[in-house]
């Protein structure tokens, strides 16, 4: 039995992707990061304008941010209940490790990610094992990594891309037990992917690959393919950025055909973080320019935010120049207070992104398509 604001695994809304998939739709779900309360309403309202399921992500450093895991939880619970919002959703680990990934799963996550992708293969085999071991009991879906993206992946850096192989992908899913693999094909995160092989350069052929190969191994409902690095980059976001005083340059992002070119050859999970990141920015540059003096007029919980925006002009991470404030004020709905005007425009800048985006990933209208397993249904299908 369901109640409305339960978390579900990422393996019933995944495999919704991939039945549409199968049924001549090609289809993935939006992978969201979250790192505040009004970014996750922006995501559950494009999601619901989309009707579509989807998948919330805090990463380890959003953990951070927020004092924990167990902070993140009750704060998308409170989200979701606050906008009533009962389509399928799941929340996720991103690039979790050995010793945050367990954590999560004790503190009411629906899925995490082990990103084990800097050991040699068995290494991350056996890590991916280990995770799945803890979390599969509790119905907690887990994916798992191959293959480097360029850039910096969490607190790792990477000078080039290494390309996840194929051949090995159903292996890995067989020995692991994960559920979901990220294979690295070329994209990178954060807002300069052009010179590592964003734009064009993107290996799709490693998606079909690796799905073919799943198909033939019989995998492909229960197991998927994940994109990170995937974010769109919009030139009229960064540009609003700079127009308002920040200094956003070389951005690049993945042009949205080669994602779809690469969802119709396999990926059935799409991750965003950047995008949401770069929307928040211009909102809050673009509110103080068009309300001066709102810093001096409000209680003084804008005036540090406006100083950091200031001083920080290259910065996108709205964490930046929001960590001069009280966490605890970027965990509730901000009504009443002085961040309720801005936020509420963050909000809806972000649902109004999510909302296209879920669209041109071929999601739109399959919430109604997800099995709503609970976790612990979920759990039985692992024995
Ligand atoms: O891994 C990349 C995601 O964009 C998460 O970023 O670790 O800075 O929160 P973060
Ligand atoms: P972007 O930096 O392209 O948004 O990628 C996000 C991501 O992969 C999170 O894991
Ligand atoms: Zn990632």
């Amino acid at each position: 039995m369901s109640n409305q604001y339960e978390l579900f695994s990422m393996v019933p809304i995944l495999r919704a992707a991939e039945q549409s998939a199968l049924g001549g739709k090609p289809a993935a779900i939006g992978a969201f990061n979250v790192n505040f309360y009004n970014q996750a309403r922006g995501i559950l309202e494009g999601l619901r304008r989309a009707d579509a399921p989807g998948i919330i992500q805090a990463s380890r450093g959003a953990n951070q941010f927020q004092g924990g895991p167990d902070k993140i939880q009750v704060m998308i619970l409170q989200a979701m209940e606050d906008s009533g919002h009962s389509l399928p959703v799941a929340l996720h680990l991103d690039h979790g490790n050995e010793e945050q990934a367990p954590i999560c799963v004790d503190e009411g996550f629906s899925s995490v990610m082990i990103d084990a992708s800097v050991l040699d293969l068995e290494g991350n085999i056996a890590l991916s094992r280990k995770i799945c071991d803890y979390a599969h009991p509790k119905g907690v879906s887990v994916e798992g990594e191959i293959g480097k993206l360029a850039g910096v992946e969490e607190d790792v850096i990477h000078e080039t891309t290494t390309y996840g192989d194929p051949f090995l992908v159903p292996y890995f899913f067989n020995e692991s037990g994960a559920d979901a693999l990220a294979v690295a094909y070329g994209t990178s995160h954060g807002p300069n992917k052009g010179s590592q092989g964003g734009l064009e350069n993107l290996a799709v052929w490693v998606i079909e690959k690796s799905y073919k190969g799943m198909v033939a191994y019989g995998q492909n409902e229960n197991h998927f393919l994940v994109s990170h690095g995937s974010s769109t980059v919009p030139k009229e976001i960064v540009d609003e950025i700079n127009k308002y005083g920040g200094n956003v340059r070389g951005a690049a992002g993945i042009p949205m055909h080669k994602i779809q070119e690469a969802v119709k050859v396999g990926i059935r999970k799409i991750n965003i973080d950047t995008d949401l990141r770069l929307g928040i920015t211009a909102t809050f540059r673009k509110y103080f320019s068009d309300n001066p003096g709102v810093e001096d007029t409000s209680t003084n919980v804008l005036k540090p935010i406006k100083y950091e925006l200031d001083s920080k002009l290259e910065a996108i991470d709205p964490r930046d120049y929001l960590k001069v404030i009280d966490a605890s004020l970027l965990r509730t709905d901000p009504k009443g207070t002085a961040l309720e005007e801005v936020m509420g425009l963050v909000q809806e800048r972000i649902a109004a992104h999510v909302e296209k985006l879920v669209h041109d990933f071929g999601c739109a209208g399959l919430a109604g398509k997800v099995d709503r397993v609970s976790l612990s249904e979920q759990a039985k299908s692992y024995i």
